[in-house]
């Protein structure tokens, strides 16, 4: 298994869920117990419902940051709690239930320095995504959302990955520096595109699991019953080579039914 490039990750945020009963307990947890100040408070959208006052979407906070050029390494917590009046669907609800209610850590967004080359890897290997690579109009930021971290026939886990690449120009990394620009940062198309998505695939009652599932079988029946160290890198050559044929076959009946 060969690491390239895009694979060298870092974390770029976390994606926290929170019962409405929890959120601005939350939000005082972080202020005062991990230090967060106004200057850190990177985002924060509000919900906008007919016959309703605006309450808290979402705030961002920024827990830590390490300098070096580019992009800084940051530690990011994103807070989201579900604003939906009651008669009105709710994923982030739906997904607090599944999970036994309280709080949940829905996603980690991994960076990446090569994006695109990433993601072309993973579709090749029958990744699945949930949005197309978004691009923000700076284009400073693109990001893909993948699906589920889910077993075969199971139900949705409410936990998926986003894979982000941020290459800021000199000159919004200054602006990045003053308060008044940190919200450069997150943006509401990009927080809200995923929002979407994932609210349109709990109304439908199905979430786009990380693999289909019968590559998840194929996969599981190639390692049989051997133990993760007894897995050796033949055995994962013929596990891609099993991913490689599968998107392969995917595509070509794709391509066919078009
Ligand atoms: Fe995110």
């Amino acid at each position: 298994m060969k690491k390239q490039a895009f694979h060298n990750f870092v974390v770029d945020h976390m994606t926290f869920l929170v019962e409405p009963e929890l959120y601005k307990t939350t939000y005082a947890l972080l202020r005062i117990v991990f230090g967060v100040s106004r200057e850190d408070l990177i985002y924060e959208k509000r919900s906008n419902w007919a016959g309703q006052p605006p309450r808290s979407m979402t705030f961002a906070s920024r827990l830590g940051v390490h300098g070096g050029a580019g992009a800084p390494a940051q530690t990011i917590v994103a807070v989201v709690q579900p604003t939906e009046p009651d008669d009105k669907p709710s994923h982030v609800r739906q997904m607090l239930k599944n999970r036994g209610g309280g709080c949940h850590w829905q996603h980690i967004a991994l960076r990446t320095p090569d994006l695109l080359g990433f993601h072309a890897f993973c579709l090749e290997r029958g990744v699945n995504f949930i949005t197309p690579v978004l691009k923000d109009d700076e284009e400073d930021l693109i990001q893909v959302f993948s699906g589920e971290w889910m077993v075969p026939g199971g139900r949705p886990t409410a936990t998926f990955f986003e894979f982000v690449q941020r290459d800021p120009s000199p000159e919004l990394l200054e602006e990045l520096k003053s308060a008044s620009n940190r919200e450069a940062w997150f943006r509401d198309k990009t927080f809200l595109g995923l929002y979407g998505e994932k609210e349109a695939e709990y109304a439908r009652g199905a979430a786009t699991p990380f693999i289909d599932d019968a590559l998840a079988e194929r996969i599981a029946r190639r390692i049989g019953r051997r133990e993760v160290w007894e897995v050796d890198d033949a055995l994962l050559g013929e596990v891609e080579a099993d991913m490689l044929a599968y998107a392969a076959e995917r595509l070509r009946a794709g391509a066919k039914s078009r």
